[in-house]
């Protein structure tokens, strides 16, 4: 492939960003010309760039306006992926209702963005709170037999300017942890499982990343079957299937899957426990940019 292509990251998660070398090497290995480069890189010279591929720009939920005026900039003069309109869609979990009205299974959520809603929402007695923009657990906690707890994080979540969303904690990922599906161009890649997060009740991480238990998992057909159909709404509402798509899901209490996040932003993706997994998506990118 002529030209080179841009794997979009930021100076602090390079070393953090383990699938981000992996990416590199199988993109080489593919024939392609890659360039590490930071989103609010002021010097770079996108229009230089066959595409750029967001990869872990993992700052944006603290910046998020600047990092959606970047890509709207960005997709001006080169291939953006996923494209600015995904991203401005999947930046806030909002996007859940979507999902909820397409018919995809979702943790129950409330969503509160005023005073009012902190005093109204009807709140379950083990429930988690968390900003919609947020990424790597920030700013989310699980309150339980403590709704004056929980009514407090709401109103600290609007003070820093975010909505907040309310969910049932479901306690079956304890059990089983949290199963992620990722697509390349809407094709099931791998799987992975994610240990429980907040199975030890409230603690707080607003780092840039959270060290997660990663292991291997084979999806059960009906996970993969709640992906699919999250790939189906994905490709209806944007006339093609993203280049990547995680879908996150966790067993409800009738141990059906329940999704928790759709990220088309910046997902790690642990290619370590899939092999193969970034030479199929290093294909997937090199479908996608040659058409
Ligand atoms: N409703 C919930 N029930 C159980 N655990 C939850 C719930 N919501 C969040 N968590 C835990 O918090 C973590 C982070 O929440 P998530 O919604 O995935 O946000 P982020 O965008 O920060 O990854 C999850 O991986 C999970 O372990
Ligand atoms: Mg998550």
């Amino acid at each position: 492939m002529d030209g080179v292509i841009a794997l979009v990251t930021i100076g602090e998660a390079r070393h953090h960003d383990t699938d981000l070398q992996l990416l590199a090497d199988a993109l080489a290995r593919a024939g392609a010309t890659v360039e590490l480069v930071n989103w609010d890189d002021a010097a770079a010279d996108w229009k230089r760039f066959v595409a750029a591929i967001v990869r872990s720009p993992w700052d944006y939920h603290w910046r998020l306006s600047e990092f959606l005026a970047w890509a709207e900039r960005v997709s001006q003069v080169t291939q953006l992926f996923n494209s600015a309109e995904v991203l401005r869609w999947n930046t806030d979990k909002v996007y859940l209702r979507d999902a909820v009205a397409f018919g995809v299974p979702v943790i129950s959520t409330e969503f509160v963005s005023d005073d009012v809603g902190v005093d109204a929402v009807a709140l379950p007695r083990d429930v988690v709170v968390k900003p919609t923009v947020s990424a790597g657990s920030n700013d989310t906690l699980r309150f339980i037999d403590d709704e004056a707890g929980a009514r407090a994080h709401i109103r600290h979540v609007l003070s820093i300017g975010k909505k907040a969303m309310v969910q049932p904690y479901q306690g079956c990922v304890d059990e089983r942890g949290e199963t992620g599906l990722l697509f390349y161009n809407g094709v099931f890649s791998h799987a992975f499982c994610k240990a429980a997060i907040l199975s030890r009740g409230e603690s707080e991480r607003n780092g840039l990343f959270v060290v997660e238990e990663i292991t291997a998992r084979t999806p059960r057909v009906d996970e993969l079957a709640v992906g699919d159909k999250v790939i189906e709404l994905l490709a209806s509402r944007f006339g093609e299937s993203p280049l990547y798509a995680r879908i996150d899901m966790v067993d409800g209490d009738d141990g059906k899957p329940l999704v928790m996040e759709i990220e088309l932003a910046e997902p790690s993706m642990f290619f370590h426990v899939a092999e193969g997994s970034a030479d199929r998506y290093a294909n997937a990118i090199l479908a996608r940019v040659a058409a």
